[in-house]
């Protein structure tokens, strides 16, 4: 891979500040009713720690738009992962300023700080330089583990690559790996198969995956768009009615 991976970086005695997606659903109690994501990053997360690193972890949960909503802190967040780490993982209540600063900087190796929603502040997804090198005074390394969150050029995603070296971590490096080879090189018939709830997410890797595959398959919540577009009645709310024409174009 023409990226920097884990590999390419010696971590022992550093802080590395690791972007993660834990953007996991949770029910009305704050209850984690999905805990993949966060199983996902573990072997990047115990990689880094058994090679004398200490962490600094961010990440995103819900879409809270700039402002502090109490229920999508990620305190439930920092339960599951010491559960699944076994061991102990600190929390702050911000993602920047001075006292966020200095936890990160008292980190020593094998421990881990999670900072708060990285969307309770606006400029994360205005992807704004200020923010972004507030963020990259938190770590030695950057590296990014959240595949989920990877096509956003959010300030914790793309604008802290510019100050930090940077570097992909395993979940990211596998994902760009299997998807790189069936894109470049696929075995044929090739059969793609998308879900998801956003179609206007998607058009771009569908129009992509277009010139490319021999069948394509559409499911999850962008489906009833696409069978709005054929005619059939559909009754879901997750149908995007500014995209029936788009879903009939690109049938
Ligand atoms: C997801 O759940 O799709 C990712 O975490 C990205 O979240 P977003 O669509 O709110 O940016």
């Amino acid at each position: 891979m023409s990226k920097l991976t884990l590999d390419d970086l010696n971590v022992e005695g550093k802080r590395i500040l690791v972007r993660v997606d834990f953007n996991v659903p949770q029910d009305d109690a704050g209850h984690i009713t999905d805990d993949t994501r966060i199983r996902a990053a573990l072997p990047t997360l115990n990689d880094l720690l058994d090679r004398g690193a200490s962490l600094v972890l961010m990440s995103h949960l819900g879409r809270p738009r700039g402002a502090v909503h109490e229920g999508l802190r990620l305190n439930a967040i920092r339960d599951r992962l010491e559960q699944l780490l076994g061991r102990s993982v600190q929390k702050v209540d911000d993602c920047v300023g001075s006292e966020v600063l200095a936890a990160a900087r008292a980190l020593k190796p094998g421990e881990v700080l999670l900072l708060e929603n990285l969307r309770f502040h606006a400029e994360e997804e205005q992807n704004d330089p200020d923010f972004a090198r507030s963020l990259a005074q938190l770590g030695d390394y950057y590296v990014n583990d959240a595949f989920g969150a990877a096509h956003r050029a959010h300030a914790s995603t793309e604008g802290v690559a510019h100050y930090l070296k940077a570097a992909a971590c395993r979940l990211l490096a596998k994902e760009i790996e299997v998807l790189g080879n069936a894109l470049d090189n696929p075995e044929r018939p090739f059969v793609a198969i998308l879900g998801g709830a956003k179609v206007a997410d998607k058009i771009g890797v569908i129009k992509n995956l277009l010139s490319k595959v021999d069948v394509l398959i559409i499911g999850g919540g962008m489906g009833w768009t696409f069978l709005k577009a054929k005619g059939l009645e559909v009754g879901d709310s997750l149908l995007d009615e500014g995209r029936i024409g788009l879903a009939a174009e690109l049938m």
